[in-house]
């Protein structure tokens, strides 16, 4: 472990147009808050800071949807993101949000820096332009074809297939999302960030400076770019919805939202050193102070290339010292999607697992996209939590809560001399901390959450190995001993599972008679003798964790297969229109009302119902394949809509005179095109 320092943490600022699901948690949040949580726990000074992200195109484009102003969508997203963090116990020191008036100050003099010290370049250029929507096209306002992989759905700002960030103008085939229109070339001016000038610091600090301790995945994206040679990168919009430019002939643009919202967390930490009596400068400036910024790997490029830029071109800042970007996360196999409604979403997920957030946050930190992309199923979720929750840490606390209360009424025993068993056991115990600690300060935290159910195990086979229940009879002596290290294996539990399980081990906590003050640091587990001294009464408490059934994980699975289903509906093409019927075509069709009078099964055909149908001019027969939609009985005295004149033909040896004209819900059940008007007769003809 480390000697203490001043850290600055942050995450990702989400955007409020939508709430959040398991894929932030997994990919940003958790990672960070077991960071921030154990850098705060092992001494450190720490400016743990986030807050929501609400300029950019995505928000006025979720409030059209909406029929509401993007005000309406920012408050409500916000409040609710705000609500779930604090919910799933992600430690922030501070939440802002882009819209607050410390930010659009911080935001604008960065830029006002950057201008009067020249660092842009004003450029009038030609832009995409919506004649319809009267609106210039950038970022997701446009999408079209990927110049550099193909995928025909990328954006004007990035290509989320290959991960390209791209120009708007780099688009083949460009459409504008609000109108469908295709664009038109416009001329407007904008402020462009010159990366290009920026190349040779980027390769120095990041390609040179940070190969071996910055992620491969995230190093292998940021060499890649830098390969393919940076470009100027326009900082403003023509939006309405933004931080305004704050130069002179800049009116109805404002800044792109990706040059305000990494700003943000320069806001949120002066947000929070102001409320705390403190000065923001040295979480920012200081260069003894590790910036370490948490994302998903769709953001690498505005941290790792375009923040530090502009960082750089300012020049009082420091860079990031790590950038520990994960991959995704999938749900059951297919990509996570907010408009797909292809989520779990934190709110639902309490909602039908109250007060089982540590669950979540273990089965997401256990099986964590840190290299690779990953996927998130319920089986692994109630593997997670019944095999080793359940079965491995709450199992052994339980044990050792129950036989401490059953043999001493919840105090301490003192113990006897220690066998060798006992000091190797204290001696493994002893090197945890370092070892999780080890694991954490290099962001794999899938390990570190993995060692520390390694604790739970040493305690799980040192009480299977001593049997105190079997030695209770025959030598009490021992058991008290026996008890007393397996008490201190928990009480270390207490301590080291709060990054992880903050939940968790606050019950522990209140079961093993601990408070801040009482309980052992993550720091002096290694070094002091006793974590639990003899004579100290302990709580009874409830379970830790509790199994989850079968039957709980197939409701949630119930719910995706609803949710699939509805999308299929949502997506079923529209059958094409089929060719021109001149009016002489349809005026040859005799459609009419008929009843049916009787309908019975087809023998040995499953799909066929044999109808007798009053058609006004004769009862005929008519052979339907509606018998696995309704049975005989509910269709007799129906009126339904009939052509009358098809020609005849044998079904199943009986012969059809007719049609039944039918129509499909969008879940496929068939319907009657049903001419159920009081008055309407069997016969009336249809035109
Ligand atoms: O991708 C996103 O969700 C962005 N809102 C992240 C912004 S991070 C930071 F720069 F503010
Ligand atoms: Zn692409």
């Amino acid at each position: 472990m480390s000697t203490p320092k001043r850290y600055t943490i942050t995450s990702a600022l989400p955007y409020t147009n939508g709430p959040i699901h398991i894929g932030h948690l997994a990919g940003v949040y958790v990672p960070a808050d077991i960071y921030a949580r154990y850098l705060r726990i092992t001494g450190n000074d720490v400016a743990f800071i986030c807050g929501s992200d609400e300029h950019g195109a995505a928000i006025p484009m979720r409030a059209k949807k909406e029929g509401v102003s993007p005000q309406v969508i920012i408050d409500k997203y916000h409040t609710m993101i705000q609500q779930s963090f604090a919910d799933f116990g992600i430690s922030f020191d501070n939440y802002s949000r882009t819209s607050a008036k410390i930010h659009h100050e911080t935001a604008s003099e960065f830029f006002k820096k950057l201008h009067e010290d020249e660092k842009f370049i004003e450029e009038t250029s030609e832009q995409l332009y919506d004649p319809e929507a009267k609106q210039f096209l950038a970022d997701r306002f446009v999408i079209g074809t990927c110049p550099k992989c193909g995928h025909e759905e990328a954006y004007g700002d990035q290509c989320e297939s290959c991960g390209s960030s791209l120009n708007a103008t780099d688009l083949i085939n460009p459409k504008s999302t609000i109108s469908g229109a295709e664009p038109t070339l416009k001329q407007t001016k904008h402020w462009y960030l010159p990366l290009d000038q920026y190349e040779d610091f980027l390769k120095e600090w990041i390609l040179v400076g940070h190969k071996k301790d910055w992620k491969t995945n995230v190093y292998g994206q940021i060499k890649s770019w830098i390969d393919d040679g940076l470009r100027p990168r326009a900082v403003t919009r023509d939006l309405d919805w933004g931080i305004p430019v704050p130069v002179a002939g800049a009116e109805g643009k404002v800044l792109y939202v990706w040059f305000d919202a990494p700003i943000g967390y320069i806001s949120s930490t002066k947000e929070w050193a102001a409320r705390e009596g403190k000065d923001w400068t040295p979480y920012w400036k200081d260069k003894d102070t590790k910036l370490v910024h948490f994302i998903g790997k769709d953001n690498i490029v505005f941290h790792c290339i375009i923040f530090p830029s502009m960082l750089k071109a300012e020049g009082s800042y420091i860079l990031p010292e790590n950038v520990p970007a994960n991959e995704f996360l999938n749900l059951e196999g297919n990509k996570l999607s907010t408009s797909k409604n292809w989520a779990v979403w934190l709110h639902e997920y309490l909602e039908d697992f109250p007060e089982q957030q540590d669950v979540l946050r273990y089965a997401l930190t256990a099986n964590a996209p840190e290299t690779k992309d990953n996927d998130f199923t319920w089986k692994d979720f109630q593997d997670r939590n019944n095999n080793e929750l359940v079965g491995n840490f709450g199992n052994f606390i339980n044990r050792i809560v129950v036989l401490t209360h059953k043999y001493y009424e919840g105090v301490v025993p003192t113990p006897n001399a220690l066998s060798e068993v006992d000091q190797q056991t204290l001696a493994e115990l002893k090197a945890y901390p370092a070892v999780i600690a080890s694991s954490i300060e290099r962001y794999r935290f899938r390990e570190a959450s993995q060692e520390l159910l390694n604790v739970s195990r040493l305690g799980n086979k040192y009480l299977a190995d001593e049997e105190p229940w079997k030695l209770i009879k025959t030598d009490p002596d021992r058991v008290q001993t026996v008890m007393y290290v397996g008490l201190q294996i928990a009480a270390a539990l207490a301590t080291l599972a709060e990054p992880f399980l903050p939940f968790t081990a606050q019950k522990l906590k209140n079961t093993l008679g601990l408070d801040a003050t009482t309980a052992t640091p993550w720091t002096a587990i290694a070094t002091q003798e006793v974590l639990l001294a003899a004579g100290h009464t302990i709580q009874k408490g409830g379970l830790l964790f509790s199994k989850i059934e079968d039957s709980t994980i197939q409701q949630q699975l119930d719910k995706l297969a609803a949710t699939k289903k509805a999308n299929e509906v949502a997506n079923k093409a529209v059958t094409p229109q089929k060719d021109t019927a001149t009016f002489e075509d349809f005026t040859k069709m005799d459609i009419r009302v008929g009843t049916i009078i009787e309908a019975e099964k087809m023998p040995k055909a499953k799909k066929l119902l044999v109808l007798k149908v009053d058609t006004g001019i004769n009862v005929r027969t008519i052979v339907s394949g509606i018998a696995a939609h309704f049975s005989p009985e509910e269709i007799i005295g129906k009126k339904v809509t009939v052509l009358v004149n098809l020609a005849p033909r044998k079904l199943r040896g009986v012969e059809s005179e007719g049609m039944i004209l039918m129509t499909e819900t969008p879940d496929g059940k068939l319907v009657f095109l049903n001419p159920d008007e009081a008055g309407v007769q069997a016969g009336a003809v249809i035109s």
